[in-house]
């Protein structure tokens, strides 16, 4: 039997195409790129969630000298809203680069760790969007996390 997977997604040409909620969002997280700390790859990512609270949380990606050590500026950012908000429900979270050896003109998706975290964390609370953007250019918005992640490996798996 055949089966397909299928998601639905949004692409803009720039930043004026956006809600002006939205808009503001990702101002800020491309803005949040400066607090990488990435000397090792120069790619400063940032991630930023908006709360159906209206609070707002930012992180970025944190290098190490041991590079398997580092994290990703999403699971930085799940890290901080579930140990200061665990209550709180995110609405949109934004993920943002800048590219410090070359261009930062493109969306960029989360690697694939990441995508499993922010599944699993989006089955804990409630569904969210996913913007994903450079500092410039298209700009891609997912209706949730989990259609970045078909067959997504879950707690259920192990009952
Ligand atoms: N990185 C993220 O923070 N998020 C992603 O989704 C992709 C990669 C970081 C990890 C590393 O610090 C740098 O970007 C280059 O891979």
């Amino acid at each position: 039997m055949q089966q397909e997977y299928k998601f639905n997604y949004t692409i803009y040409n720039n930043l004026e195409e956006l809600t002006a909620e939205d808009k503001q969002l990702v101002i800020a997280a491309r803005d949040n790129t400066k607090n990488a700390f990435a000397p090792y790859s120069k790619f400063n990512v940032s991630a930023v969630a908006k709360m159906k609270s209206g609070n707002i949380y930012k992180a970025t990606n944190q290098e190490n000298a041991s590079f398997p050590v580092g994290i990703c500026a999403e699971r930085a950012l799940l890290s901080v809203i579930s140990s200061y908000a665990p209550n709180e429900e995110i609405e949109t979270l934004v993920v943002s680069y800048d590219n410090k050896n070359g261009k930062s003109n493109h969306p960029i998706s989360p690697c694939g760790m990441c995508r499993q975290a922010l599944v699993e964390y989006e089955g804990r609370t409630a569904g969210y969007k996913v913007i994903m953007t450079g500092q410039e250019g298209e700009i891609i918005i997912l209706e949730n996390a989990k259609s970045l992640l078909p067959f997504s490996f879950s707690s259920d798996d192990m009952k």
